[in-house]
């Protein structure tokens, strides 16, 4: 993800527990893809927590312990969580539902002072990572302040070949992430990595 939104222009902070590991991480994407000076700057989790917008992109497990560590400094931010409950159920994949319905809501819960937003949910990582061949696919943002979402929503639509949709408040996080493992189910069968379009609506995505 970080490359996308590099890929705009804009200048993103790589966090990681360990500043090391995200100097390697930048080093990485500069090697994939070179000539493109994409403005990525490695950082430990606290540098990237100071920018001024935060999507945090651990895996489920390890969301609270990371963004409770920061509450402070997310605190008036946007701050957006992409994670997905989901667990291997003998071959399958099949979502889980944490004590507040959705991971979302577990982030909203313990940062009260930060603007949460959920996005990014069903988007297929490798395809996702490719500058050369952008995505083309709906990403449904759900968010209860309602102007974090239409930021979100701004931003979003500057990626090549996304569209964000306003998929209303916190309460729908429950679905979008529960869908994450129907659609990972979706590419297992048809070896493929389908994304969302949503169909019916002004291609701007407005009402
Ligand atoms: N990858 C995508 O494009 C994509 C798309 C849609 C949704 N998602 C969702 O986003 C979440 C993250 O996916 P991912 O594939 O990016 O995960 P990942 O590669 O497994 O993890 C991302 C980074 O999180 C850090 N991390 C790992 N375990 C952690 C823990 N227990 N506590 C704190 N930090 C930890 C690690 O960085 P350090 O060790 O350097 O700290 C790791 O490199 C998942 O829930 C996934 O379903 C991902």
């Amino acid at each position: 993800m970080s490359v996308q939104f590099a890929g705009i222009g804009t200048e993103v902070v790589v966090g990681s527990r360990s500043a090391e590991r995200a100097a390697d991480t930048v080093k990485e994407l500069h090697e994939t893809w070179p000539g493109r000076n994409l403005p990525l700057v490695p950082g430990d989790n606290d540098t990237a927590a100071a920018a001024d917008l935060v999507i945090v992109a651990t895996p489920w497990e390890g969301i609270l312990t990371t963004v409770s560590a920061l509450r402070k400094t997310l605190a008036d931010k946007v701050v957006v969580s992409m994670a997905n409950a989901l667990t291997r159920w003998g071959k399958d994949m099949v979502p889980l539902l944490p004590p507040t319905g959705s991971i979302t809501v577990a982030v909203a819960r313990a940062l009260p002072e930060s603007r949460v937003v959920g996005a990014f949910h069903h988007l297929p990582a490798g395809p996702w990572a490719d500058l050369d061949h952008p995505l083309d696919a709906d990403v449904m943002v759900c968010s209860d302040d309602r102007s974090a979402a239409r930021e979100m929503i701004a931003l979003i639509d500057q990626l090549p070949g996304l569209r964000g949709i306003d998929a209303g408040g916190l309460a729908s996080a429950l679905a979008i992430e529960a869908l994450t493992p129907a659609l990972l189910e979706v590419n297992r069968r048809y070896k493929t990595h389908a994304a969302l379009r949503l169909t019916g609506l002004d291609p701007s995505g407005q009402q």
